[in-house]
């Protein structure tokens, strides 16, 4: 990399949660970040953050429902045109639902694997050829260990959503590998969100005691493996899924 040449990444769902950390540790870390948020409100939230005047070169906010393909593309070309480049993805956006499987309708079926699996081939596709171009990418895609264990607090369509980002990512990464560029799975279970933090105490106690290391994961562990998985020693791997998990899938 020449000097002074800034990293350009992509972070998808980067409002709140792990996603938001991601995007966070990378602004830190001095790379170009582009947010890109499903909705208005959540965007304009997300940009008071980085208000800073020194952050206005760094940071770029596009409104998307990763679910729509024609929008991924236009997306990828708004960054292009605006910093000519597109280091790393970070497929990040998810949804999830708890249904049981007697209950899962088609639309349901479909909005969780467009969302989860759907937009993790798709906005990985479109990145290729800018990737390709420089000899160098880095693609890392959110799973879960619902689509590694099928546990019973996931539903079956969220479950084989994150698993296919794992198929996925194998076969992006041997796709790939000869082009400098790797692709990685982070499979969480279990990291504080703000969604965590409203769930009835005695419930998150109980769940507390299914993981070994007794407590919950904390974005910033999740953020500094993908930061790593981003990072030039991060490049003799590919094809791989890291648990982070406190141990609560041991393979
Ligand atoms: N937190 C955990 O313990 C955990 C565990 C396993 C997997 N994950 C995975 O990590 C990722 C982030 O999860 P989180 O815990 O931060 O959850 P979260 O619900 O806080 O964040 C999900 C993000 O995805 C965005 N999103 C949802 N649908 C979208 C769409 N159609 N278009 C664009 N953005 C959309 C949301 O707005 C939000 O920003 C998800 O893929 C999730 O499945 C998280």
């Amino acid at each position: 990399m020449q000097m002074n040449e800034q990293r350009v990444a992509i972070v998808t769902g980067a409002n709140k949660g792990l996603g938001l950390a991601v995007a966070e540790n990378f602004v830190k870390e001095g790379k170009k970040v582009v947010f890109v948020i499903r909705n208005k409100a959540n965007l304009e939230q997300t940009r008071q953050r980085f208000q800073q005047e020194e952050l206005q070169k760094q940071v770029m906010f596009i409104q998307l429902d990763v679910s729509d393909i024609n929008g991924i593309k236009s997306a990828v070309n708004e960054v292009l045109n605006e910093w000519g480049r597109i280091d790393i993805l970070v497929n990040n956006a998810g949804i999830r639902f708890e249904t049981p499987i007697e209950e899962i309708d088609e639309e349901e079926w479909d909005q969780v694997l467009s969302v989860n699996l759907k937009s993790t081939f798709f906005f990985s596709q479109a990145v290729i050829p800018a990737m390709k171009e420089r000899g160098w990418g880095r693609i890392i895609n959110m799973s879960s260990i619902g689509g590694q264990a099928g546990p019973l607090t996931s539903g079956a369509h969220y479950s084989a959503s994150k698993a296919g980002q794992i198929a996925l990512s194998k076969v992006f990464a041997r796709s790939l590998a000869p082009y400098g560029i790797t692709v990685n799975t982070v499979a969480p279970a279990a990291i504080r969100t703000p969604e965590m933090d409203k769930m009835d105490p005695a419930k998150l106690a109980q769940m507390v005691e299914t993981i070994p290391l007794r407590r919950v994961g904390e974005p910033r562990e999740v953020s500094d493996l993908v930061s790593y998985l981003a990072s030039d020693t991060g490049g003799f791997t590919t094809g791989a899924t890291f648990d982070i998990n406190g141990g609560r899938l041991m393979r």
